[in-house]
């Protein structure tokens, strides 16, 4: 790893404790489950990168060509002076993108709960823009989090950006909810830019989660293979499988780890039983409207001022002003 040594860091990640008692609460429900946040130590982002690249995972490269085609345009909007907050900074192409678009920017901060993937995010930023004061704060993006100074100080608006429909990934009410508080983050005059999947056929969506050769079901099951390593569990993958589907009338990707068989798992000391086809819910990816979404911004206090889409309407980008009001495009 590169190390630019210009990244102030801020820790706020949950420990390893709250891994164990979050699993081990999740494991002991009658519906099993463990929030997706845990799927992304380092291996679990790295095939997440690799799901970006595969065929059938459109949203990637159509927030891509969005971005490229309409940079121009976003800077314009927002004016010089920049002061950019990334939730999940994964993403650095298309950061990379709007800064190269935007007049004079002055900070960048970026918000990831994968330690490793952002000091790499914000490390490769400071070293591509040596003039941008560059921040990492490792925390988990859906409690209200405080910025450091180097952000809030001076001049220019507060832009958050998140990209990726990582918003999908949350419930509608989380992400209203997260909404809200990025308001009070970015204050008066800031703006919201959120990249939104959209709603679309069946096969195409069980396809984009079930890729042919395998990387999303190897992304979810490295759950199991995350706490055979760090919590003593003694999960034999070969007896799980990845299942993911759409359904059309909820509006929703629901991901499970799936057991194959009746069987039972120690982990972290205790053990689990599970029946035969029964599931460890580790996802759900929720798709919009452009007008579902809108609606949900504005509940959130956000006016609409502007949306994106490719050409095949596979995907959205939102540009939501923090000045309230109904939303004036759609
Ligand atoms: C990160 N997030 C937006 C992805 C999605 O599409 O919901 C996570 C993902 N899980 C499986 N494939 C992609």
């Amino acid at each position: 790893m590169r190390l630019g040594g210009a990244v102030a860091f801020h820790d706020l990640a949950p420990r390893l404790e709250s891994f164990r008692a979050s699993v081990l609460e999740g494991l002991s429900r009658p519906r099993k489950s463990v929030p997706c946040r845990f799927l992304y130590d380092e291996r679990g982002s790295d095939l997440f990168e690799a799901i970006c690249e595969t065929p059938e995972y459109y949203p990637t490269r159509a927030e891509l060509g969005i971005l490229a085609e309409r940079a121009g345009e976003i800077a314009a909007l927002i004016g010089r002076d920049a002061k950019l907050i990334e939730f999940g900074s994964g993403a650095g192409r298309k950061v990379k993108l709007l800064l190269h678009a935007l007049n004079r920017p002055r900070a960048y901060v970026g918000i990831d709960v994968s330690r490793e993937i952002l000091l790499r995010a914000t490390d490769d930023l400071s070293l591509d823009f040596p003039e941008l004061s560059v921040a990492a704060i490792c925390a988990d993006f859906l409690a209200p989090i405080e910025l450091p100074y180097e952000v809030t100080r001076g001049p220019g608006r507060g832009i958050a950006f998140f990209p990726g429909s990582s918003i999908g990934n949350f419930t509608p009410t989380e992400a209203q909810r997260f909404l809200a508080n990025c308001r009070r983050m970015v204050g008066a005059g800031g703006v919201m830019l959120v990249g939104v999947d959209l709603k679309k056929d069946q096969a195409r969506l069980d396809a984009a989660y079930n890729d042919a050769a395998g990387i999303t079901a190897a992304f979810t099951l490295n759950l199991l293979e995350r706490m055979n390593r760090e919590l003593d569990a003694v999960f034999v993958i070969e007896r799980f499988a990845h299942h993911a589907k759409y359904d059309p009338a909820v509006g929703r990707v629901a991901i499970h780890i799936r057991s194959l068989v009746e069987q039972t798992v120690r982990v972290a000391g205790r053990s689990f039983r599970f029946a035969a086809g029964e599931g460890i819910h580790t996802e759900d990816s929720w798709k919009y409207t452009v007008g579902d979404f809108q609606n949900l911004a504005r509940d959130a206090g956000y006016r609409a001022l502007a949306c994106w889409t490719d050409a095949e309407q596979l995907f959205s980008v939102h540009y939501l002003t923090t000045d309230g009001g109904r939303p004036t495009t759609d």
